[in-house]
C-alpha cells in the first residue's frame, strides 16, 4: 500500500516505521512536502496537530478517491472529525488511531491483540484501515459510520484524560468477548 503521512511527530513517525516493516511504501511530509507526499499515494493519513488540519489539506489538493485516514485529536483546538471529512468532500474519510498512544503504534505491547476503534461511511475504506490496524498489532474494532465520529473523539478525550489527569499513565484497551 502507499501511504503518505502528513506529519512526522510522535504519531507519524511511529506509523511510519511499523508499516515500513510490514512492507508498505510509506511517505512523511514535513511542512513544506504536504503536496508530493499525498499527491501518488492511496492512503493519506492526518497526524499533525488539528488546528492545522485545514491548511494541511488545502496544501494536499484533491484527495478524491483516496482513503483519507484522520488520527487528530482536538486537544489544542482545531476542527473535528466530522468539520475535517467536510473539507476534503471527495476522500474516503476513515477516524482512527487516535485512541491509542504513540508510543504503541511502534512498540505493541506483546499480549494478545488490543483493541482499536474505528469509523467510517466507506467500507472498503475501513477495510483497508482495518489492515493497517493490524499491521500495527492491534484489533480493528469497526464501531459504524461517521456518525460516530464524535464518540471516537470523546473516547480519545477520556484515554487522555485517564493517563494524564488521572495519572494512569499510557495503557492499551481491549474490548474481550466473555
Ligand atoms: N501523541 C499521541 O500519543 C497521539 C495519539 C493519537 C493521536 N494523536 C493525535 O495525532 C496528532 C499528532 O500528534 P503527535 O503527538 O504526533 O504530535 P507531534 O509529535 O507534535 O507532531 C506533529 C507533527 O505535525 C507537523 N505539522 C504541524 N503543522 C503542520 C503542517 N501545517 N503541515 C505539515 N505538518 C505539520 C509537525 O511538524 P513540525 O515539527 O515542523 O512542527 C510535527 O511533525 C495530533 O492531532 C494528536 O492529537 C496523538
Amino acid at each position: 500500500m502507499r501511504i503518505g503521512i502528513l506529519g512526522g511527530g510522535r504519531v507519524g513517525s511511529a506509523l511510519a516505521a511499523t508499516w515500513r516493516e510490514r512492507g508498505h511504501d510509506v511517505s512523511v511530509s514535513s511542512r513544506d512536502t504536504v503536496a508530493e507526499t499525498a499527491g501518488p499515494v492511496d492512503v493519506v493519513v492526518l497526524a499533525l496537530p488539528a488546528r492545522a488540519v485545514a491548511e494541511a489539506l488545502a496544501a494536499a489538493g484533491p484527495l478524491d478517491g483516496k482513503v483519507l485516514v484522520d488520527a487528530t485529536n482536538n486537544v489544542s483546538g482545531g476542527p473535528g472529525g466530522l468539520e475535517i471529512a467536510a473539507l476534503a468532500p471527495g476522500a474516503r474519510y476513515v477516524k482512527a488511531f487516535n485512541t491509542v498512544f504513540a508510543t504503541f503504534m511502534h512498540e505493541t505491547p506483546p499480549e494478545r491483540p488490543a483493541s482499536l476503534v474505528l469509523c467510517g461511511d466507506d467500507d472498503g475504506a475501513k477495510g483497508i484501515t482495518a489492515e493497517l490496524v493490524r499491521d500495527l498489532g492491534f484489533e480493528p474494532v469497526d464501531v459504524g459510520g461517521s456518525d460516530q465520529t464524535p464518540l471516537v473523539e470523546a473516547l480519545a478525550h477520556l484515554v487522555i484524560r485517564l493517563a494524564y489527569t488521572q495519572g494512569r499513565g499510557f495503557f492499551v484497551y481491549r474490548f474481550e468477548p466473555r
